[in-house]
């Protein structure tokens, strides 16, 4: 099996832009696993499926009409980049993300990516569940001030309103629901790296990450 990097941490600690700025590095394969719950929501809703049902909610995390091409998302063809990344999505994605059926249901597609000649996932449980073996794995973290701020700096970039209070609550709500889940919660792997990047901007993180990996 190809060698394997786990990126994990809490929301807006940076893991999408570190993951796939390492795997560009190297020339690996990048896994955004939170997009594969985000798809997920995003199609729940669609199809008008409750958040609720975990048994219909798996079914369709199974069969999952998703296609990853040069940094866009399609969901059964259509282009939702940025439908996937809303505030709300991400939010939905952490409802059904606590549903051990739907977990279940992810799992074969997320061991997929592995192939060729490396991988770099980023996600919640990348290094605790479906890459125990990873060569190196990484838990990044920030406080929820330095996570706030950089969210905040990514919505008004888009032209989205944010505030800062609102954004500070929503981040500690994500982080208390991913922590405390029965399945799967967000936890360091026993063998992981903490980094915190709360005074780091993401290329030290990331030539942090390939110092490691060099090692
Ligand atoms: O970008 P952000 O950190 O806000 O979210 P994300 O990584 O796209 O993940 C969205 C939600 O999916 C998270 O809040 C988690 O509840 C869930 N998730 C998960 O449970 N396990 C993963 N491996 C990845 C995401």
């Amino acid at each position: 099996a190809s060698i394997v990097i786990t990126i994990d941490g809490p929301t807006a600690s940076g893991k999408g832009t570190v993951a796939h700025r390492v795997a560009k590095h190297l020339g690996f394969q990048y896994l955004d696993s939170g997009a594969l719950y985000r798809l997920t929501a995003l199609m729940a809703i669609r199809t008008g499926v409750s958040l609720q049902d975990e048994a219909g909610i798996a079914a369709l995390a199974r069969t999952l009409p998703c296609q990853f091409q040069h940094g866009h998302v399609l969901l059964g063809g259509q282009d939702v980049t940025d439908a996937v990344r809303a505030e709300q999505i991400g939010v939905s994605a952490s409802q059904i993300a606590v549903l051990p059926q739907v977990r279940q249901a992810l799992v074969e597609l997320q061991v997929s990516f592995r192939d060729g000649v490396g991988l770099v996932a980023d996600g919640r449980d990348m290094g605790t569940v479906i890459f125990p073996d990873a060569r190196l794995k990484v838990f990044l973290t920030a406080s929820a001030e330095a996570r706030a701020s950089r969210r905040y700096k990514q919505l008004i970039e888009k032209g989205i309103a944010a505030n800062m209070e609102d954004l500070v609550k929503d981040l500690t709500e994500r982080d208390a629901r991913d922590s405390s889940r029965a399945t799967a919660p967000l936890k360091p792997a026993p063998d992981a790296i903490i980094l915190d990047t709360s005074e780091m901007n993401a290329e030290q993180a990331v030539q942090q990450v390939l110092e490691w990996y060099a090692e």
